[in-house]
């Protein structure tokens, strides 16, 4: 299958994904689609590790990298700062939660796979230095894609500056036209049933109007895709390729913890919540007794972005170190309540491919009949 969007890229296939696993990326771009590494989670060194990584082991490959960079700044640098700004209430909210689940500080020498929120890719200027440092050391990423919005004019000089495309994520037809009117060059619907950070409209609803909205610019559609059947259906909703991220979570090379990937495969489509009490933005993730309390009666309401992301990120990471299994979430979208089996990212990129070509064998079948 291929679309407009295929030859932009100088890719075989229209299947673009999301992820935090540098093997994932790698091997999404060497089955035909194109890999984008989330740097959100790493800090400057780790993210470094993880690009030499992937630049060592894609060949003559190509790849995207995605920061959360809002679209309006967040100005102060400063996390202790930001940190003061936390409410009492709040920490002896996250301390009981803590102290009843029997979850210890982290050791002095813990490396998670992802960085709190505090070292990684997210406040202040960070983001932006690190996408600085990353397209200077890095000339296998060919696209750069916004997480929060549309990207702010210095992230699109620089990414010109190194010939990248810019994709950006829209949860509103709104949202589009802006990325539109700022110079990007993909749009990506992202519809509510999807993983991390999401909006309330369905991919169904959503992906038609943005597609009227910047047509004739790409988009991509993205939540809900785990099949070759939903690649159909958004390439009929107008998209030209898909964006997906919860199907490569259950795959052999991704990197999540054994708890937290029997949980995805053991899922249904109901056990995952739109909820602020991760980041303080809506975040599509397991349902676990972390985001129960958070939903409880009594509870505080999550404090704005980035500061609930400050008080929850170390608690995230001691219920993940000592394995403290009811409280352990992760991002997740609706589709993983289809997704059963532990598959390598090339057999997942087959099969979707095999669907596909069933799916659309069907759809014309309805104009011959
Ligand atoms: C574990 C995980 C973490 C995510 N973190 C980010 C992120 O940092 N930046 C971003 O742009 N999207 C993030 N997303 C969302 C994906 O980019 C994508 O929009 C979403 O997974 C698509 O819906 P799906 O999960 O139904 O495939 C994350 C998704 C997952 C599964």
């Amino acid at each position: 299958m291929k679309t407009d969007v295929c030859e932009m890229l100088q890719i075989d296939i229209p299947v673009f994904a999301f992820s935090h696993c540098r093997d994932v990326v790698v091997q999404v771009s060497k089955s035909g689609g194109f890999g984008v590494l989330g740097a959100a989670g790493f800090t400057p060194e780790r993210l470094e590790e993880e690009l030499n990584w992937i630049d060592s082991h894609i060949g003559d490959y190509q790849y995207g990298i995605d920061f959360l960079i809002p679209a309006k700044r967040i100005e102060d640098n400063d996390t202790e700062k930001l940190k003061a700004m936390i409410p009492n209430t709040h920490r002896e909210f996250v301390t009981d939660l803590l102290s009843k689940s029997d979850a210890p500080e982290l050791p002095t020498d813990y490396q998670g796979h992802l960085a709190s929120a505090e070292d990684g890719a997210t406040i202040g200027d960070r983001p932006f230095e690190m996408l600085r440092t990353t397209l200077e050391n890095h000339d296998k990423i060919s696209l750069y894609v916004n997480a929060l919005g549309t990207p702010p004019p210095e992230v699109i000089n620089l990414c010109r500056k190194h010939n990248l495309l810019i994709a950006a994520m829209a949860g509103e037809a709104k949202h589009a036209a802006r990325h539109k009117a700022a110079g990007c060059d993909i749009v990506i619907a992202v519809g509510a049933e999807a993983a991390g950070h999401t909006g309330d409209i369905s991919t169904l609803v959503l992906t038609p109007q943005i597609v009227k909205e910047v047509s004739p610019m790409p988009v991509l559609a993205g939540g809900g895709i785990g099949s070759g059947e939903q690649i159909a259906a958004a390439i009929a909703l107008g998209a030209q390729g898909v964006w997906a991220g919860s199907i490569w979570l259950p795959t052999i090379q991704s990197e999540l913890t054994p708890i937290q990937r029997n949980k995805i495969l053991a899922s249904s489509s109901k056990d995952t919540i739109r909820t602020r009490c991760m980041t303080g933005k809506p975040v599509r993730m397991l349902k676990s007794g972390f985001t129960e309390a958070w939903e409880a009666d009594g509870a505080p309401s999550p404090l704005p972005y980035p500061l609930q992301y400050l008080l929850t990120s170390d608690a995230a990471a001691r219920f993940e170190h000592y394995s403290i299994e009811h409280m352990v979430s992760y991002p997740a979208g609706q589709v993983i309540g289809q997704l059963r089996d532990e598959l390598s990212v090339r057999q997942v990129v087959m099969q979707l491919m095999e669907e596909y070509i069933d799916a659309v064998e069907r759809l014309s079948a309805t104009l011959d009949y």
